[in-house]
């Protein structure tokens, strides 16, 4: 129990502008987290994940394209900056591997899609413990960019982009947690 109480409360958000530049990871780690994430809980057994790995630094930088022609397209004159739009597609370069986090919805609807996403959102905390307990900073992130990326995600009938899950080393310490007492969210009937 120690174990994974230790995990659970070490897990943090560490942000690409803090990974260490060059340090690659390894595919094997990656498809070690995936398989992680395939072990969710799942109502009905639909497996509702899928994941899309842009790991290559070719197909980070599509996808840091991507965001900055995002920013381009749906930023208003008013408040369009130079900077901002250069570092919107920053993250997916600082990372190690982003991996994009896509809900498939079952065919049939046998389950409502709350359940889906729920259990996409579980699969998403196996791969974040897994990234703690291993020293690996990641964090779920959810632009807009991300969340209607369907065309540049070629996502098939049923799916839908949850957000991108950024991956790096980093040599950071321990971050302080913020929670407020579970006492208050809690009542024993
Ligand atoms: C579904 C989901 C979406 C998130 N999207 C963002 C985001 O777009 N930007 C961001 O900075 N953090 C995002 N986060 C991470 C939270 O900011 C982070 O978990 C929170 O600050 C608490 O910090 P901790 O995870 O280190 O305890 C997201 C977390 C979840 C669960």
């Amino acid at each position: 129990m120690q174990d994974i109480n230790e995990i659970i409360q070490r897990r943090r958000a560490i942000f690409p502008k803090t990974y260490l530049p060059g340090k690659p990871i390894d595919k094997a780690i990656i498809e070690q987290l995936l398989e992680n994430a395939h072990w969710a809980p799942t109502h009905r057994l639909t497996e509702p994940w899928r994941f899309q790995v842009f790991h290559s630094l070719e197909s980070r930088q599509a996808l840091s394209d991507m965001m900055v022609d995002f920013y381009k397209r749906n930023t208003p004159a008013e408040s369009f900056s130079e900077e901002k739009m250069k570092k919107s597609g920053d993250n997916p370069l600082l990372s190690g591997a982003v991996i994009a986090l896509v809900m498939q919805r079952d065919p049939e609807a046998r389950i409502p899609e709350w359940e889906e996403i729920a259990a996409v959102a579980m699969a998403v905390q196996n791969m974040w413990l897994s990234c703690t307990a291993i020293g690996l900073g990641c964090y779920w992130s959810s632009p807009r960019a991300a969340l209607e990326a369907d065309d540049f995600l070629t996502l098939e009938p049923g799916q839908r982009c949850l957000g991108l899950f950024y991956l790096g080393w980093h040599d950071m310490p321990q971050l302080p947690g913020k929670r407020g007492p579970i006492a208050e969210k809690t009542i024993w009937r």
